[in-house]
């Protein structure tokens, strides 16, 4: 949720910038904007509405020779996409450059107070304040003389989060960055260094990194970077290195990342299995497990706080734990647990799934199950993102990078890392060696399951092409599949925009079956488990209301075929595992539909990659 790329080195900056934006821009596209300090110390600044490709345009014929810029592209939280709003922001001097990202909460009191100082804003912005405080006290009574130190003083005066990079006329050749609540790192390169809000927009340059944490301050020049706390001591950081590749981030042969992402699936399964099944043991070998073994008393109850997507796979996870580990588990969404947390404590295990990391209500979910002691585990993709660090115990997907905004690859993977999860804990209670092993050996199976249902996407295409104009579509499913209808109607109405409700498949009849008409269809996943006969009454009820039924079943179900309409097949596996490969088929139908309505599939409509403010 918005972008952050920042540079202080020996070449020229604005290219960088434009690159780097380019890279980020899943994080947030409703406008961008740069600034670069010129060698007179003249800080020149250029907006646009729109994509990076309008802020390219808006660029043409602009000379831009300075090494030190800023540059952010933004997902709107206070006032609408428009130049003012766009960052960089400004003070009143046109001296200081900022952009941020995160909420500053207290921005009316303290604009109000900057105002009466006689502060002139441009913008409908929190962010703005920010520019004006390190004007204030760059030009304050104390005059510090460094940025840096004018950076501190203003963040004293600040209330929320806040990523933010920031160059001035002042100390010109300096570029000073902090965080608190907003991911941000530092890419060391040889004589230049970087600070962005993600590893995605450094990854050409450099994969050597530096973490800030919470209440950090970067000082970036083409000299060196040093790292401090707000009270002006040095802290010493680790440099990490980043992992994957550059072509993890580029479409290849796919129109879309989404498409390529879904297309994923295979290897995301192999990825998420490698070196942690011990089928001998009926078991499963995580480093994060073991500890958690060593640390914590009996687990009593499982708690996943989590958001879209994630939190989906966490229901599914709900029923994997309970009905093989025998252990109550409870899934919330983030945002609820924040101010409404469930009973924790010590033999409450708190499981945060996330993709991104940095998902702002799963962050504050996990740091107020901390509070309450008990011991949390997170399942993240992004490594070394927030939440991964902040969390006790951590399972890393290794999904590789998600650029598509609607989440794919990662629910496939998530699915997979909790069926791990499921299987170690019911290996701690009472879950048998055989039973064990026999879902390992599943497993093992469905990389090559998931390349079979993705073969269909012909098939799904074609279905597409009929319903395609339809603007209202039913999702159902039972059990371990009711997640996966909601997460098919969330896909749909992300990208395609049309209207899509998924309900438990039994609640059918206490409600959404009003809305069922010929021109109203419904998908129901029906595979062959446990619950397929009550599904198959769910599909008769539907049909005798004259709606229509595109059904995802089990490969060599011929019953299905006189009911519905048209049937998505996937392969055969055990009931816990069918969301992994039901999913599939229902996010293609949702990657051809929007394909077909002309949408804008990798940046639907007011979404954003990572929701980072809460
Ligand atoms: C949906 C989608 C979102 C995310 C949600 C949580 O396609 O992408 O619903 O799943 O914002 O994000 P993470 O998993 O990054 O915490």
């Amino acid at each position: 949720m918005c972008g952050i790329i920042s540079y202080a080195g020996k070449r020229k900056a604005l290219p960088i910038l434009l690159e780097g934006l380019y890279r980020l821009e899943y994080r947030g596209y409703d406008s961008a904007g740069v600034a670069v300090v010129e060698k007179n110390g003249v800080v020149q600044s250029v907006r646009a509405v729109g994509r990076v490709e309008d802020l390219a345009s808006s660029l043409s014929g602009v000379d831009m020779h300075g090494t030190v810029g800023i540059a952010h592209t933004r997902w709107a939280t206070h006032g609408a996409p428009s130049v003012a709003n766009a960052h960089p922001h400004a003070d009143c001097k046109n001296s200081v450059f900022v952009v941020h990202n995160g909420i500053i909460e207290n921005h009316n009191h303290v604009r109000s107070a900057l105002l009466r100082e006689g502060h002139v804003f441009s913008s409908e912005t929190d962010s703005e304040v920010l520019a004006h405080l390190i004007e204030r006290a760059l030009a304050g009574y104390r005059k510090p003389f460094f940025l840096e130190d004018a950076v501190s003083e203003a963040l004293r005066h600040v209330e929320g989060t806040f990523g933010i990079a920031v160059v001035s006329a002042h100390d010109a050749g300096k570029l000073v960055v902090a965080r608190r609540g907003s991911p941000l790192l530092l890419g060391i390169g040889d004589g230049e260094f970087f600070a962005a809000s993600d590893s995605a927009a450094l990854v050409r340059h450099t994969r050597r990194i530096v973490y800030l944490d919470d209440n950090e301050l970067g000082i970036l020049s083409p000299q060196g970077y040093e790292v401090r706390n707000f009270r002006h001591k040095p802290v010493a950081k680790a440099i990490e290195t980043l992992v994957g590749s550059l072509s993890d981030a580029q479409k290849g042969q796919y129109e879309h990342f989404m498409a390529k992402e879904i297309h994923e699936a295979p290897d995301v399964i192999r990825n998420a299995l490698r070196g942690r099944v011990l089928y001998h043991d009926g078991t499963v070998k995580i480093g994060a497990l073991d500890s958690l073994a060593k640390k914590s008393a009996r687990i009593e109850r499982v708690v996943i706080p989590s958001c879209g997507t994630s939190f989906y796979a966490g229901l599914a996870g709900k029923y994997m734990i309970e009905e093989f580990a025998g252990i109550p588990t409870e899934v919330v969404h983030a945002s609820e647990f924040r101010y409404a947390p469930p009973p924790l404590g010590a033999h409450t295990l708190v499981v945060a799934i996330s993709q991104s990391g940095e998902t702002a209500d799963t962050l504050e979910a996990v740091r107020e199950a901390k509070r309450k002691r008990a011991p949390t585990l997170a399942i993240v993709n992004v490594v070394g993102s927030s939440i991964a660090r902040e969390a006790q115990m951590g399972i890393y997907n290794y999904a590789g990078p998600e650029i598509g905004v609607a989440s794919t690859k990662a629910f496939i993977s998530q699915l997979t890392v909790l069926s791990l999860l499921a299987v170690w804990l019911g290996r701690q209670h009472s879950l048998s060696v055989s039973t064990g092993r026999s879902i390992l050996e599943e497993l093992q199976y469905l990389p090559q399951k998931a390349a079979v249902a993705l073969a269909a996407a012909p098939r799904v295409r074609e279905l597409a092409e009929i319903y395609g104009a339809y603007d209202n579509f039913l999702y159902l499913g039972r059990k371990y599949n009711w997640p996966t209808a909601l997460e098919g109607a969330l896909k749909l109405k992300e990208i395609s925009y049309a209207h899509a409700e998924g309900y438990a498949a039994g609640e059918m009849k206490h409600g959404p079956i009003a809305l069922v008409t010929d021109t109203f269809p419904t998908v129901v996943i029906a595979p062959s488990d446990s619950v397929y006969e009550k599904t198959i009454s769910n599909i008769q009820e539907i049909k005798a209301r004259r709606g229509k039924i595109i059904a995802v079943a089990t490969e060599g179900n011929t019953e299905i075929e006189k009911l519905a309409d048209h049937i998505l097949f996937i392969p055969k596996t055990i009931e816990m595992l069918t969301p992994i490969l039901a999913v599939i088929p229902l996010q293609l139908f949702a990657y051809y539909v929007a394909h077909k309505r002309g949408c804008d599939i990798d940046k639907p409509r007011n979404l954003a990659k990572s929701v980072t403010v809460e």
